[in-house]
């Protein structure tokens, strides 16, 4: 008797147990599918892609800003607040020549690849900060001197690209800051760019590194002009443009090998789309301006002017969508990512 009434029990407990089965793959199939709908939600409203109409660059950006975040930050963080508290104004800038890489890595121990982001707060925006390279390394050292501590004081999170030219073909700076744009968004999805020289240090951490909702020029004034705009419509130097704002103007143009016009051709691209472009007050918006001679490879462009002239013609066929190169390496070292390409060389 003993023994059937245990046979007994085992056998309620199995039906209990194929109900619990049954419902737990009912639940596991509500949870999936209402995860899925989420997901679909979430992916949907993208990038407000508006002029720039090629479908296939805007699934490549979509799935490159969809990629994994490799931060996992705790969600539990509140906002940083409207303007940081760490803001210490104009400052005198040093350019010690004893200074080496080692005591700018010591004196940044919060950096970690190249990326940073504030500890006791969410940062208001994720920011890359990208700088086309090529022989520069005592201006590339004095930068990350000043620019590291300049971004943590604003609470940004924060990765510096310097991307590297490789070979000894004409410099191309444009082309070279697509490939950052294009490299950065299979790290994170950036929501802001700024497009910085390597040999202009800012004065002021007041002149703040978010974008705006219109794109915005940084460097009203340096040393070198007597702190005045270099001309009217100037839009070389530091700017600030969204991942959106810079996807809409198709980018750069990759065809500005040498000095100068790619900036301008940049400013064209910005007004066709009928974007206005934004400054800082002249006071905040200084830079100091590393002396430098004007290196061999990257000789004055000749050509700027005929390209400048049909930009509005070409805009739609030649940036981001039309940028092909050949990334050689990446190096995740402790103050940059440096991300080194073969970008070809200039079509006789
Ligand atoms: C601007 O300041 C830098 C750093 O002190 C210096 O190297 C450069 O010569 C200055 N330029 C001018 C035009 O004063
Ligand atoms: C970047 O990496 C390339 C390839 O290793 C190297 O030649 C170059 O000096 C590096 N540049 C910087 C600024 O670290």
């Amino acid at each position: 008797m003993g023994l059937c009434s245990h046979m007994f029990k085992i056998l309620r407990r199995g039906k209990y147990f194929v109900l619990l089965v049954l419902l737990l793959s009912v639940l596991a199939w509500i949870a999936t599918f209402s995860g899925e709908t989420e997901k679909a939600v979430l992916v949907s409203p993208a990038t407000t892609l508006t002029l720039v109409k090629e479908d296939s660059l805007r699934d490549k950006v979509n799935t490159l800003t969809t990629a994994p975040d490799r931060l996992n930050t705790p969600p539990q963080k509140v906002d940083c607040p409207q303007e940081s508290p760490l803001l210490q104004g104009a400052m005198k800038l040093s350019f010690e020549s004893s200074l080496k890489l080692k005591d700018v890595e010591n004196d940044n121990k919060g950096v970690i690849e190249g990326e940073y982001e504030p500890s006791d707060c969410a940062a208001r925006q994720s920011v890359a900060i990208l700088i086309p390279h090529r022989n520069r390394e005592r201006h590339l050292l004095y930068l990350l001197h000043h620019l590291h501590p300049f971004l943590q004081r604003q609470q940004l999170h924060y990765t510096i690209y310097v991307i590297q030219q490789a070979g000894d073909a004409t410099f191309n700076r444009a082309k070279l800051l697509n490939v950052g744009y294009l490299e950065a968004l299979k790290d994170y999805s950036w929501e802001c760019f700024i497009f910085h020289d390597v040999d202009l240090v800012p004065e002021n951490d007041h002149n703040l590194y978010i974008c705006d909702n219109q794109p915005k020029h940084l460097v009203v004034g340096r040393n070198a002009t007597g702190y005045k705009l270099r001309y009217k419509g100037y839009f070389g130097g530091v700017t600030a443009m969204t991942r959106d704002q810079f996807l809409q103007v198709n980018g750069f143009s990759n065809t500005y090998w040498g000095w100068g016009g790619e900036d301008d051709d940049l400013r064209i691209r910005v007004e066709l789309q009928k974007m206005k472009i934004v400054r800082p007050p002249a006071d905040v918006a200084r830079y100091t301006m590393v002396f430098h001679k004007r290196d061999s490879g990257n000789e004055i462009n000749k050509d700027r002017m005929r390209l400048l002239g049909r930009t509005p013609q070409v805009w739609r066929k030649d940036g981001l969508n039309s940028c092909s190169y050949k990334t050689l390496s990446v190096e995740r070292l402790p103050l940059y990512v440096n991300v080194t390409v073969d970008i070809g060389k200039p079509q006789s």
